[in-house]
């Protein structure tokens, strides 16, 4: 039984661009999401978290020094599923509707929290994510180290940004901040943070 599959992507491999390049993506998808997928498979292969769902594979491994191999590819397939999600062509901009309330109230305006989360993106020190959350019934920004993730804190992700230098190198080397600006301007999902909010 297999527990991981790559999904389908809800846009072309073009359609990101030029943020985002094909090259990128195909990249990104094909290779390192996919081998993510493959590798969680391997080692999921006949231990009795097999058949279970990622979230629970997630936070019943976090922390665990002898499931780290599990934890970090399974974590990995959950962040890049999100990930995809978090984008979509023609998105970016300031979010209207109950999100964009939720936006205000939490950060007090959209501008302070696109610096938030610039910031969040910037420091984390090499592989990650920042994410945008919400806990209490408040929205917050946070960061993650390599495959970690909200879930194992208790936190909803909303979205996020993958701050690996896979995800950003071959169409921005090593600018971080100009993807991070990039992302928040002509891709961000807006609708799909609506819909995490439950
Ligand atoms: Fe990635």
């Amino acid at each position: 039984m297999s527990n991981l599959a790559l999904p389908t992507l809800p846009y072309a491999d073009t359609a990101l661009a030029p943020v985002i390049s094909a090259n990128t993506l195909s990249f990104h998808y094909g290779k390192h999401h996919k081998a993510y997928v493959d590798n969680g498979n391997k080692l999921l292969a006949g231990t009795d978290l097999e058949g279970r769902s990622m979230e629970e594979i997630v936070k019943a491994t976090f922390g665990k020094s002898d499931k780290v191999g599990i934890f970090n590819n399974v974590a990995q397939v959950w962040n890049h599923d999100f990930y995809w999600l978090s984008m979509r062509p023609g998105g970016g901009g300031a979010p209207t509707g109950r999100i964009g309330e939720l936006i205000n109230s939490s950060f007090g305006s959209y501008d302070a929290f696109k610096t938030e989360l610039t910031q969040a993106a910037m420091t984390q020190f090499g592989s990650g994510w920042a994410w945008l959350v919400s806990e209490g019934g408040k929205l917050k920004v946070t960061k993650t180290p390599n495959a970690e993730n909200p879930l194992p804190h208790g936190q909803t992700p909303l979205l996020t940004i993958d701050v690996w230098e896979h995800a950003y190198y071959l169409d921005f080397q090593n600018r971080r901040a100009d993807y991070v600006a990039a992302w928040l301007e002509k891709l961000v999902n807006w609708e799909f943070a609506e819909k995490n909010l439950g």
